[in-house]
């Protein structure tokens, strides 16, 4: 029997951080190698336009996302790697769920209000954004999602988007689930509030991070008041927030961990995570693969998405009664 078809994107925005790694793509990684499912990991670059940019160095932000899934493990022997814009039907696609999805559910959307805070206008394409994501998702049948948490809401929309065309055209979508990870959410290192974010590259760390800049970064980081390695959300949101990266990082517990630096300081136990993560992005830091090779794995993932979503685009303009 045919593996359900699992698949997700990331945005080729900026450099990738340890809040993509944990909250994503370790987790592709993780589920390709399970082997339970056909899965397709896809470089959102149309999705990326709606943030500034420089034409200039776009192309490399595109490629740099492939390198990671590559670094990180992701076998195109296995998985199939694609670059959205190369798959025009998704975009075609979104553009129908355009016609079917009332303005009001897109303006309620919390990434959106978070983008729209403090600006008098933004493009309307972050509006429409989540209905690409559906688009993206749903024109390959996709059972499976997985994603940090921030998106939930937009893969909610996706289902609902589904059920909106089904109900109208008849039967063509599936309703996909997320798959989450331990890690859905990476804090920001001097701000546990919020998540951890390119937009706050001081306190992110990103992949391809010098391990002086790894050091930097995580001894600067905030860890409240006491010296006790104990996780507490409430009382110590900031060492709670590295306690979580280590463990992601480690496959040991909380638990077991907590156990190691009993009697031992903040001090020791930052230096070790020092070590750790430095260790663990080792493979992104190094990674080499030249420009004619990542092409050649684009384009046959792009052969392969592109015949699923044509096939899936013609039956869906047949529901509609396009010619
Ligand atoms: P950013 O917020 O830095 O712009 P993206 O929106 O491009 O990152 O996110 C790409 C993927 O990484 C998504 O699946 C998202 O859920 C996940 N992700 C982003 N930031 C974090 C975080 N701090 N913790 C966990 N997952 C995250
Ligand atoms: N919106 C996602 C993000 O910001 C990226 C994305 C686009 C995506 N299309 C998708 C994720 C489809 C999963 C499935 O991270």
């Amino acid at each position: 029997m045919a593996k359900p078809i699992l698949i997700s994107g990331i945005q080729s925005d900026g450099r990738l951080h340890l809040g993509n790694y944990l909250g994503a793509i370790k987790n592709f990684v993780e589920l390709q190698n399970s082997n339970k499912y056909d899965c397709y990991f896809f470089i959102a670059d149309y999705h990326s336009l709606t943030v500034d940019f420089n034409p200039e160095e776009k192309k490399n932000q595109v490629y740099d996302v492939v390198k990671a899934y590559l670094a990180a493990g992701i076998d195109p022997k296995k998985s199939t790697i694609f670059i959205q814009s190369h798959v025009p039907e998704s975009t075609e696609l979104a553009w129908v769920f355009n016609t079917l999805m009332p303005v009001g559910e897109l303006e309620r959307m919390t990434q959106f209000k978070d983008k729209m805070e403090n600006k008098k206008s933004v493009n309307t394409g972050l509006l429409t954004y989540p209905l690409l994501m559906a688009a993206d998702i749903l024109i390959y049948n996709a059972k499976f999602v997985p994603v940090g948490d921030d998106q939930l809401q937009h893969l909610e929309l996706t289902r609902s988007t589904a059920r909106k065309f089904n109900s109208k055209f008849g039967e063509t979508f599936i309703e996909p689930e997320a798959v989450l990870t331990k890690a859905s959410r990476v804090m920001s290192l001097n701000d546990p509030e919020k998540k951890m974010s390119k937009s706050r590259p001081i306190t992110c760390l990103f992949l391809d991070d010098s391990e002086k800049d790894i050091e930097k970064k995580i001894k600067r980081s905030v860890t409240d008041s006491g010296s006790e390695v104990k996780y507490n959300l409430k009382n110590k949101a900031g060492l709670s927030n590295l306690l979580s990266i280590y463990e992601a990082l480690s496959e040991k517990s909380i638990k077991e961990i907590e156990e190691k630096y009993k009697g031992k300081g903040y001090g020791d136990f930052k230096s070790d995570l020092i070590s750790l993560v430095a260790e663990k992005l080792k493979p992104f830091r190094e990674f080499k693969t030249g420009e004619e090779k990542l092409n050649e794995i684009i384009r046959a993932g792009d052969i392969k998405a592109k015949k699923m979503a044509s096939k899936k685009m013609r039956e869906i303009k047949d529901k509609i009664g396009l010619i």
